[in-house]
């Protein structure tokens, strides 16, 4: 027992290394040995708890270091999206709307991000909004959202309340809407005796961006007083187009959606005839809300579409007109609904192929009819459009071109008229006739002209042709003759269309 006793202790002691004064040879006493091993076990149970206490505090560590770990991908990830965004934007340029930053990386979550509507190092700072990214729309909110109790007053707007955005400037908001495909803003009235309209005055209204009163509480049609009621043919009272304007003694609400972008958002509420202490009116006015963004295909037509390619810097650019190109001057510290954001300046006479010619008949007179007339002195002929020998001229764009020519006719003398038809034809169709007679008995010239301003399509042929021609008589040769032509105007959009497949 005792040496059973001994053993545990020198196994304790081994392990445990606590009591270095003791010798394993050393002899006690059964009530020492008690004691001892008493002082033993709590030594034991206290060193479990310990270990019990470092395994728990080294799960809480693990469970610290994953939830920093997972912190750490989260941040990467926001900084790689931001990294993005500016990438997409380029420049390092802030995105102009919700849109497109959720266009950039559908990835992210719904939050409050930094947009710049009114564009890049012009106009107002960025605005902080909050970026549903279920949809991608902007969502910006302001001071009266919750509802709100209107005083009680007799006169139309006599309550009046301006409503603050959380930004610096209306500007970055009209900005905004005119960015995005669509926006909206929501407006409930409850109202209990205090109608909008009665009697065919207003009492209620709100004001637009710019300002202006509007009497319509749903939808888009500014010229009318209306709810969404009066629009589903539900209101309360069928007389009117409001339920509040019913003025039945019940609690009644109109809700509507303003979706007209063109005056959005809401800046100022107003109402009125709130007098009765029976009457009452709550507005509930919900957050200013765009999505969508208007798409500039093809080539940029007007300052608004450079405005919205993301231009910033003000000054002369080419735009494509319907035909031509056309300078305009851009103003972009306005917004495109602004009067002087874009001015015309004109059309830009630009040819993407330059066509003059000036051409002669030397050697020979010429008298053959029905087959184009010759040339054979070329003076001219930038483009290389006319081909003299043939004397046929191939339009090499479509565009307004210039003919004209004028020649001699010799006339032998005859007791008879003798005469000369000379045209002018395009693909074979005779555009412009020039006529000269003479009915002298005597050797006499005449001078036979014939002008023409056309409009030509790419490849169509212009000639000339003497059509009749009394016998014996002839054009004269040695540059008594000319034949002129050249490219007025380029109808450059079809040259532009080439460059687009
Ligand atoms: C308001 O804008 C500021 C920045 O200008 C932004 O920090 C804040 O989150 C915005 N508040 C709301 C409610 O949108
Ligand atoms: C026109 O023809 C005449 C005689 O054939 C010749 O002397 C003259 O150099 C020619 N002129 C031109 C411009 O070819
Ligand atoms: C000009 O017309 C002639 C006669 O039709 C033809 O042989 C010649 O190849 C043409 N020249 C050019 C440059 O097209
Ligand atoms: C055209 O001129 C040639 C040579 O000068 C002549 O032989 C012919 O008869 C003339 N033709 C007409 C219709 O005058």
């Amino acid at each position: 027992m005792v040496q059973c006793s001994t053993g545990i202790i020198r196994i304790g002691l081994l392990v445990l290394l606590a009591w270095p004064s003791y010798s394993a040879t050393a002899t006690f006493t059964l009530e020492e040995l008690h004691e001892q091993l008493q002082g033993l076990r709590e030594n034991y149970i206290k060193l479990k708890e310990d270990i019990v206490a470092i395994v728990a505090k080294n799960a809480q560590l693990e469970a610290k270091d994953k939830m920093l770990e997972e912190k750490v991908a989260r941040l990467e990830h926001e900084l790689r999206s931001q990294e993005k965004i500016q990438v997409a934007a380029g420049n390092n340029n802030t995105p102009r709307t919700c849109h497109e930053i959720h266009d950039t990386d559908p990835s992210l979550t719904s939050g409050m991000y930094w947009i710049d509507p009114d564009g890049q190092g012009v106009g107002e700072a960025p605005i902080s909004v909050f970026c549903d990214m279920s949809t991608g729309s902007t969502v910006v909110s302001h001071d009266s959202e919750l509802p709100m109790e209107v005083d009680h007053c007799p006169d139309p707007g006599c309550y009046s309340r301006g409503i603050n955005y959380n930004v610096t400037s209306i500007r970055q908001l009209k900005a905004l809407a005119e960015m995005s495909a669509k926006c909206q803003q929501s407006i409930k009235y409850d109202c209990n005796f205090a109608p909008l309209e009665f009697s065919n005055a207003a009492y209620s209204w709100w004001n637009d961006k710019d300002g202006n009163p509007q009497y319509f509480w749903a939808g888009s049609d500014s010229s009318v007083h209306i709810c969404q009621c009066g629009i589903d043919g539900k209101c309360v009272d069928a007389a009117v187009k409001c339920n509040c304007d019913s003025m039945a003694p019940v609690q009644l609400t109109d809700y509507g959606v303003i979706t007209d972008k063109e005056i959005l958002p809401i800046t100022r509420l107003n109402f009125g005839r709130t007098q009765l202490e029976t009457s009452s009116g709550v507005h509930t006015l919900g957050r200013f809300e765009c999505t969508g963004q208007v798409t500039v295909t093809g080539m940029p037509k007007s300052c608004e579409d450079l405005w919205r390619k993301g231009h910033t810097l003000s000054g002369l650019y080419s735009v494509m007109g319907t035909a031509m190109i056309e300078t305009v001057y851009c103003d972009f510290t306005k917004l495109p609904s602004d009067p002087g954001f874009q001015t015309w300046i004109g059309y830009a006479d630009v040819k993407s192929s330059p066509t003059y010619f000036f051409a002669q008949r030397n050697a020979t007179s010429f008298n053959e009819t029905n087959i184009p007339i010759p040339f054979d002195v070329e003076l001219l002929n930038v483009g290389g459009a006319m081909n003299l020998t043939s004397g046929k001229f191939t339009a090499p764009v479509a565009g307004k071109y210039f003919f004209s020519f004028t020649g001699l006719i010799r006339f032998m003398g005859s007791s008879t008229r003798q005469y000369c038809q000379l045209y002018l034809y395009k693909n074979g169709d005779m555009i412009t006739k020039s006529y000269s007679d003479e009915t002298s008995t005597a050797l006499e010239d005449e001078t036979l002209s014939l002008q023409s301003t056309l409009n030509l399509n790419k490849g169509d042929q212009i000639w000339l042709e003497i059509f009749y021609l009394t016998p014996g008589t002839f054009l004269y040769g040695s540059l008594y003759n000319q034949f002129n032509g050249f490219l007025l105007e380029e109808d450059i959009s079809q040259f532009v269309k080439t460059l687009m497949v």
